[in-house]
């Protein structure tokens, strides 16, 4: 009798936040804000079609949306989410939508120039693979995949994030970790390791040189060409060079969870949750567990925060969980299930019809160089919709 009333207490407990409001099952907010988001995406899909060389980036003071060209990096968030929202609803005029999105990107392909294919590519053409198994869509990814490694250089043992400046040499941002994903599965599908062995040396180079002994990262580091040595360590869109910008931390921690889905290669699991101890029990990570802009802003708590950030951290923890002990397992999750329910909050979510049909508001895309601050950006969406599924997934077995 005793056990069971504790049991009832602890139920109850648990759906009755730290304020005593009710909370709303989490799956059943989940489901509200996927059906939510169709709708939104519906919208959106629309409101470009007929505009087939521009696909969504973010909206301006005015609220007007504004767009991306199939090079900008961010181009293949928008055909990403489409995809997810249509694994989830199955509604054909949803895949008609996210076909006709996805192909415009298809071109890029060929782009030399960028480090950013995993994210172009594989958000969009990977999905669409994984979703339909369309073989055309492989050939643009393998296609894409050489494209990729053809950044990579030996001599410093990483693929090249920028083009060369006069600052850098040969930049590497931490960011890059989040294309190795696509290169582990160009290894699989050609059955050719050479992609996989270059994601093992980038990702080596990047815990010796990218992380600081608290597990926090810097954002670029360079190489000098000749010796393959680090030449500088900066920041291009942290508040500081010594600073940890908050999506870096971020990209850092999604890009070592893969690597240890990857390998299973332990070092990587620790590297990991060594990243997810520096971000959880961080002073300056609010109660509501979506960081401000840079873990060390001067203006908290008044900074900006930034919900890609956050969302991109519930989705690796969700991840990350899988693989951890039933401790580590219990927090990652909590802290996940926190960060669902703030972005899925009037403050985050935005209302229907508003946002320029985005679904989350606030957040930052560089403050240093004053360039889409506050507003919604198609990465926070795609990673808040993957953090969306995957919880309900593991959590729901659907
Ligand atoms: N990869 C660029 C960014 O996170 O803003």
């Amino acid at each position: 009798m005793k056990k069971t009333l504790f049991t009832a207490a602890l139920i109850i407990g648990a759906v009755f936040c730290v304020s005593g409001k009710k909370l709303q099952p989490i799956g059943k907010l989940i489901d509200d804000r996927l059906e939510r988001s169709i709708k939104q995406y519906e919208g959106m899909a629309v409101s470009l079609i007929d505009q087939p060389n521009k696909l969504p980036r973010t909206i301006d003071a005015d609220g007007k949306l504004l767009t991306t060209s199939s090079g900008g990096w961010v181009s293949g968030f928008v055909p990403g989410t489409l995809w997810y929202l249509y694994q989830y609803s199955q509604n054909p005029q949803l895949l008609d939508y996210t076909k006709k999105y996805t192909a415009r990107i298809e071109n890029e392909k060929n782009n030399k120039g960028t480090h950013d294919l995993g994210f172009m590519l594989y958000c969009s053409f990977g999905n669409g693979l994984r979703i339909t198994g369309d073989s055309d869509y492989q050939n643009t990814l393998l296609t894409g995949a050489e494209s990729l490694i053809s950044r990579y250089n030996p001599k410093v043992g990483c693929i090249k994030s920028w083009n060369s400046n006069e600052k850098w040499q040969f930049p590497v941002i931490v960011d890059n970790m989040m294309n190795l994903e696509f290169l582990f599965w160009a290894s699989k599908a050609s059955g050719n390791p050479k992609y996989r062995d270059i994601c093992l040396s980038h990702a080596e180079k990047t815990i010796q040189n990218h992380y600081r002994p608290d597990y926090s990262s810097y954002h670029v580091v360079s190489y000098d060409t000749i010796t393959g040595l680090v030449e500088k360590k900066n920041t291009a869109q942290g508040y500081a060079d010594e600073s940890a910008w908050a999506r870096g931390q971020a990209w850092g921690l999604y890009g070592f969870v893969v690597m240890y889905r990857e390998t299973k290669d332990k070092k990587y699991l620790e590297q990991a949750q060594h990243i997810a101890s520096f971000i959880l029990n961080h002073p300056n990570l609010p109660a509501d567990k979506i960081p401000y802009w840079d873990f060390n802003a001067p203006d908290i708590p008044n900074a900006k925060r930034d919900a890609s950030a956050g969302a991109i951290i519930a989705s690796a923890l969700i991840e990350l969980s899988q693989y951890a002990d039933k401790a580590s397992k219990k927090k990652y999750l909590n802290v996940a299930e926190t960060q669902i329910r703030t972005l899925s909050s009037p403050e985050y979510f935005a209302e229907p019809g508003t946002n320029g049909h985005f679904l989350l508001k606030h957040s930052v895309g560089s403050l240093p160089g004053k360039s889409e601050v506050d507003v919604p950006l198609t990465y926070a969406d795609y990673y808040y919709i993957e953090a969306l599924l995957r919880y309900k997934y593991l959590k729901y077995n659907k």
